[in-house]
């Protein structure tokens, strides 16, 4: 199939609403690797090989290899903030990045400055900032993304773009009925529905203009029916929803382990302390809503309580999030898991995960621009459920089941490049036959 793939060509340009941490760890750290400073850990798209034919052949290739990505090289980046700040100002204030890192990069970051954002307080309560576009409807704030969008890409010379949302979490919101169809969103647009949030507003602009749009923060955005329609008919990728980063990335790598070990889970309490904007945001219990829904949803989805009462059906789950202003980005989260196992005897264990929230979604986030710019030359459109490996709250389409478990996402992402490069796809089990060597 690698032939019905267009080819990629040109540079790439990605947008991101939102310049704060992730966004400008994302893409300092994109050129620091550019220039030899620094190595792109924790990227599959950069880093990985996938098997393709058995064991046996030995044929381990680098994913970039093999799929058909648009290179490092053929990057260049763009985005809208409500604070004026340029990308290397952004990065100073969010403090991911060290002194050391930063400098050698100061040129590169100091021309990129955000465009005016579509920003509303109704929906981020915790900030304020002057760069925002003052316009009379959310029609002709759409329409301004729409344009910044085209104007963006001439500018900066690219042949296409995509856009991730690295913009704070948004107030907790359920689709209502301005979200059923595309006609009640655009008449929404036009009335300046209330339901309709400023990420809402780009995920539209993205999808008119053909730019495939992730969404990495847990607001409701581009999981509705009238966006999803909207990219099926217009052929563009969506995907969502929330960064699968630290405390929701350990839960699920060990939960699959102890369900395939039938071992009993009687609560799982979850706490977090972070003190960067982020967890500002956070802190208003509307935003936080938002994050403890996505945060919450995967353990019953792997552990299965329907088809192993005794194991889980009790399970109590709890998810805190506390905002600790002196440990800026530098995140601790602890879980404490009380599980069982022969005849009912309790045991403990505890995860004390020191991470750097910034640091984790940094290469999240360019794989699913690299991954969503390949999907659309692909012709794959609508909701990429083969992305849910990078998400707390994977978009599924209706009626289609959430997958949580990390180790099937990742079996499925591999799969589908196979196939996607004509390829068959793998599935372990000529490994268990005699006589067919894996
Ligand atoms: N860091 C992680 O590990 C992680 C994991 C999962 C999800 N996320 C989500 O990613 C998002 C970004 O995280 P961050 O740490 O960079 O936060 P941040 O506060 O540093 O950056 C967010 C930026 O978005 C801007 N913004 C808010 N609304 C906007 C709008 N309507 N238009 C344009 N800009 C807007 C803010 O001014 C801010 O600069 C958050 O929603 C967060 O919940 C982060």
């Amino acid at each position: 199939m690698t032939d019905k793939i267009a080819p990629h060509d040109g540079k790439l340009l990605i947008l991101t609403p939102g310049m704060g941490a992730v966004a400008t760890t994302f893409i300092a750290g994109c050129e620091s690797v550019r220039r030899g400073l620094s190595r792109p850990i924790g990227s599959l798209t950069q880093m990985q090989t996938i098997r393709l034919g058995k064991r046996s052949e030995s044929r381990q290739p680098l994913i970039r290899d093999v799929v058909p990505l648009a290179p490092m090289s053929d990057l260049v980046f763009g985005g809208w903030d409500l604070f004026p700040d340029n990308a290397y100002e952004a990065a100073v204030r969010a403090d991911v990045l060290d002194h050391k890192t930063l400098a050698p990069l100061e040129d590169f970051l100091s021309g990129i400055k955000p465009m005016s954002a579509a920003f509303n307080r109704d929906y981020v309560k915790r900030l304020d900032g002057p760069n925002v576009k003052k316009l009379p409807s959310k029609r002709a704030l759409a329409e301004a993304l729409r344009e910044d969008i085209r104007n963006k890409i001439s500018e900066s010379g690219a042949s296409r773009a995509v856009m991730v949302w690295c913009g704070s979490t948004e107030v907790h919101l359920t689709a209502r009925s301005c979200h059923q169809s595309i006609e009640a969103f655009e008449k929404g647009l036009d009335d300046s529905d209330p339901g309709i949030s400023p990420s809402q507003l780009y995920a539209y602009a993205a999808i008119k203009e053909g730019v495939p749009y992730a969404n990495g923060a847990p607001n409701l955005s581009a999981d509705f029916p009238a966006l999803e329609d909207l990219a099926r008919e217009h052929g563009v990728p969506i995907a969502g929803k929330d960064f699968k980063t630290g405390q929701t990335l350990m839960k699920t790598i060990l939960a699959p382990g102890f369900k395939a070990r039938m071992l009993g889970i009687a609560g799982w309490f979850s706490t977090n302390i972070l003190g960067n904007r982020d967890g500002e945001v956070l802190d208003d219990p509307d935003s936080f809503r938002a994050k403890e829904v996505t945060k919450s949803g995967c353990l019953d989805s792997i552990l299965e309580p329907q088809s192993y009462p005794e194991l889980y059906e009790d399970l109590y789950h709890k998810v805190r999030i506390n905002y600790y202003p002196p440990r800026g980005d530098a995140k601790e989260g602890w879980d404490n898991i009380d599980i069982f196992g022969w005849m009912g005897y309790p045991m403990q264990i505890k995860v004390d995960f020191l991470c750097r929230d910034s640091i984790l979604a940094a290469p999240i986030v360019l794989d699913l621009a690299l991954f969503m710019d390949l999907a659309k030359r692909s012709k794959l459109s609508g909701i990429q459920e083969w992305l849910s490996f990078y998400f707390k709250s994977p978009h599924v389409a209706q009626g289609h089941v959430t997958e949580h478990d990390l180790f099937i996402q990742h079996m499925r992402l591999k799969n589908t490049l196979r196939v996607l490069t004509g390829n068959e796809p793998i599935t372990h089990l000529s490994e268990s036959f005699a006589g067919d060597p894996a």
